[in-house]
């Protein structure tokens, strides 16, 4: 598989959109394969996931270092290390550095309908509200929180009973498939930022402009 298909998946969690990604990948036609799986923390359900689907991890702890600019240069060597065409942050609850973010496009998932509600709480800060509809939100990571131009949506309805956990699964049951689809379509057929506006298409590797 050329460069094009390769994307390092970073975690902190359950993984739950990393198995999504890894299973996509099993048929070739998708494009696509997970090289290797980052995280934060150890002991988490995606390192987990990412061994017994016999992926190389790392780990690279923030607290390991003396600086955050330190942190900041030591995962994106890590990540270099796996020459990844994608970077995919699928609920890596820390902000990349420009190393990062300047040497590899690094696609965010976010659970709720960006811009409201961004931050590490986007279900629960939506419940709060009171909104009747949420969702997810697929977007290219810059170095704001949740603020990187957006490349795609889908909706999800809030129920009068829901509490946090109950709405999170019911949006992590779309945003899983979303991610998977947006994922699969940027490395098959590239894409182009111009400003805020994301085009997915007609063009192979993507490109800023
Ligand atoms: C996702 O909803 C992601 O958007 C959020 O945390 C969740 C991660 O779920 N930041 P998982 O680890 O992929 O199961």
């Amino acid at each position: 598989m050329s460069k094009a298909g390769r994307l390092v998946v970073l975690v902190s969690g359950s993984g739950t959109n990393l198995q999504a990604l890894l299973d996509a990948s099993a048929d070739p036609s998708y494009g696509a394969r997970v090289v290797a799986v980052g995280a934060d923390r150890d002991g988490i359900e995606g390192l987990v996931k990412a061994s017994k689907a016999g992926i190389p991890t790392f780990v690279e702890k923030l607290g390991n270092y003396p600086t955050r600019a330190d942190w900041d240069a030591a995962i994106a060597a890590k990540i270099a290390e796996y020459d990844p065409s994608l970077v995919v942050s699928a609920g890596f609850m820390k902000i990349l550095g420009a190393p990062t973010l300047e040497a590899f496009p690094v696609l965010n998932t976010h659970p709720a309908l960006l811009p409201s509600f961004p931050g590490a709480h986007g279900v629960r800060d939506a419940l709060a509200h009171g909104v009747k509809v949420t969702g997810c939100t697929v977007m290219l990571a810059d170095a704001g929180v949740d603020t990187g131009p957006i490349v795609a949506q889908e909706t999800v309805p809030v129920l009068p009973d829901d509490d946090e956990a109950v709405l999170h699964e019911r949006i992590k049951t779309v945003e899983r498939r979303l991610l998977v689809e947006i994922v699969g379509r940027m490395v098959r057929e590239g894409w182009t930022v111009s400003g805020r506006i994301v085009r997915i298409g007609n063009q192979t590797g993507g490109e800023s402009t």
